[in-house]
């Protein structure tokens, strides 16, 4: 026997390591596949079903979705209707004291006209607070109308002075209108630009005493158009960063002594600020306590869309 030829026995047993060491590893590798087929089985499973479930909790989110905003149209319908039906007797009592004022002051009867004149106030008072709960709902609900024509800013101005000579007399305030001399035409919506500065005035006058109210009217060439640019300022106690931050808010008022001390709805501002942003404008403020404030609103020269109709004529 050759010294150098390999023993056989010890080839044997080597062989029978290597076999033992591939059918290990075979089994292993089988059952790591066996896992991993289990694994993409679960995960194909869960798959299927988080499909199922991203389904039905979309259908529940819709469904939840079309429920309030169902509730949110009944709830707008019902203060609409509400506030028309308020309207109707109250436009009879308006009319009616108004009738019964001038046959009192034919009659002279100077004691019963302070009376009248007192219900005349606060039924008109009621109305205004049952106009501004309808705007109010109405722009909630994007149902308010553009009307647009061309304005006069003169007329328009002059009316704001008639209308709030009484409030701004009440707290000794003077009350300035500046308007610069090539204004040119613009087109919008007067009723809805007078409501906007008559809010926006009659906040000066209210929250000012013994100093100036001015609103001043200028045209602007800008990038993007040709706007006309509404300042109120006035000199009157100001606000907080606190009440600046809410307040174009419905029902947000400055806290509870200014609605024990002034009275309101705090619907004025969010009305305007919808308002505003119907007539495709946008309204910006700058105040400081005891500093005054300076509301800033600017529209478009032309409406957003197009409207023909003449706002003088419509709205009148
Ligand atoms: N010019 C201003 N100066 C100081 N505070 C103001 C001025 N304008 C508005 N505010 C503050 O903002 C709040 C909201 O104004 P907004 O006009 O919405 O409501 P209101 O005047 O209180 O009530 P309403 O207008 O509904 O009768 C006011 O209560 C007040 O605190
Ligand atoms: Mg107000």
């Amino acid at each position: 026997m050759n010294a150098n030829a390999p023993d056989p026995g010890l080839l044997l047993r080597q062989l029978e390591r290597e076999r033992a060491a591939r059918k290990n590893a075979e089994a292993l590798l089988e059952s790591k596949s066996l896992e991993l087929y289990q694994a993409n089985q679960e995960l194909l499973r869960l798959n299927g079903t988080l499909e199922e479930r991203v389904h039905e909790r979309t259908l529940e989110l819709v469904a939840a979705r079309d429920q309030a905003l169902e509730a949110s149209r009944i709830k707008s319908q019902f203060v609409a209707s509400v506030s028309h039906e308020l309207r109707t007797p109250l436009h009879a009592v308006i009319s009616y004291s108004e009738m019964l004022l001038e046959e009192l002051e034919d009659a002279g009867l100077g004691q019963l006209i302070e009376d009248q004149r007192k219900i005349q106030g606060a039924a008109q008072h009621l109305k205004m607070l049952i106009d501004e709960v309808l705007d109010f709902t109405k722009l909630e609900a994007g149902k308010m109308e553009l009307h647009a024509g061309s304005i006069r800013l003169d007329a328009l101005t002059a009316n704001l002075r008639d209308t709030l000579a009484p409030l701004a007399q009440k707290n000794a305030n003077r009350l300035d209108v500046q308007m610069a001399d090539d204004l040119g035409e613009l087109v919008s919506d007067r009723l809805k630009l007078s409501q906007c500065l008559y809010n926006l005035l009659s906040n000066a006058c209210k929250f000012t005493e013994n100093g100036t109210v001015t609103l001043s009217i200028q045209r602007e060439r800008q990038q993007d158009g040709e706007w006309y640019s509404f300042q109120v300022s006035d000199t009157g106690i100001g606000m907080d960063a606190g009440q600046l931050a809410r307040l174009f808010r419905p029902f947000s008022q400055g806290d509870s002594s200014i609605t024990r001390k002034y009275g309101g709805t705090g619907l004025g501002l969010a009305i305007t600020h919808g308002l505003c942003q119907v007539l495709g404008g946008e309204i910006t403020v700058d105040s400081q306590p005891g500093q005054g404030t300076v509301f800033r609103m600017r529209i478009p020269a032309t409406p957003p869309q197009e409207a023909p109709e003449d706002a003088d004529a419509a709205s009148s």
